[in-house]
């Protein structure tokens, strides 16, 4: 059989969504897990061919204005109609990184993810506030849990 697939898909525009990023991609990396195959896009570079690629997937944007980046808006308008009716329940988590709050981000996304048909398999992590780089183990224990997830055949 062949490796199974986990995208990650983010954007950052001051960076602290990126160090969130590179922790969930490290996660995911994990030497312990094998048999999956890691892809880290940009929010901005991101298409319809690499959600289709994935068996499951992790996106990652910062809150502004109560909503997810204009950049994770973008990538979800691009590839919605091309995925729609494709996606066959895949797993899916999130993370955010807010000033203060997050849960417009969050339920942002988890509004257009719906008409994907996808299924959430992890609570959000969520850093709002002062960044606290000790937080960063959440994001690199989402990105092992999916990619083992797919290893064990449960997502
Ligand atoms: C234009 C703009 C709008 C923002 N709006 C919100 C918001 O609605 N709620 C919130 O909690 N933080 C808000 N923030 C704060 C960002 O979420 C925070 O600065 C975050 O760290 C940015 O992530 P980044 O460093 O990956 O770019 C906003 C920041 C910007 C620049």
């Amino acid at each position: 059989m062949g490796n199974k697939h986990l995208l990650i898909v983010s954007h950052s525009q001051s960076g602290s969504t990126s160090l969130m990023a590179d922790a969930v991609v490290r996660g995911a990396a994990n030497e312990d897990v094998d048999g999956v195959d890691v892809r880290h896009r940009s929010a901005l570079d991101a298409t319809s061919e690499d959600l289709l690629w994935c068996d499951a997937f992790i996106l990652g944007t910062p809150e502004n204005f109560g909503y997810m980046s204009g950049a994770m808006k973008h990538f979800l308008d691009r590839v919605f109609y091309e995925c729609e009716g494709k996606m066959d329940g895949r797993a899916f988590a999130l993370f955010v990184r807010a000033g203060n709050d997050g849960s417009g981000a969050i339920s942002s996304m988890r509004r257009i993810l719906k008409g994907l048909a996808v299924k959430e398999v992890q609570d959000p992590v969520l850093i709002a506030g002062k960044f606290d780089a000790a937080r960063l183990g959440e994001c690199e224990a989402l990105g092992l849990t999916l990619a083992a997830g797919l290893e064990a055949g449960i997502f």
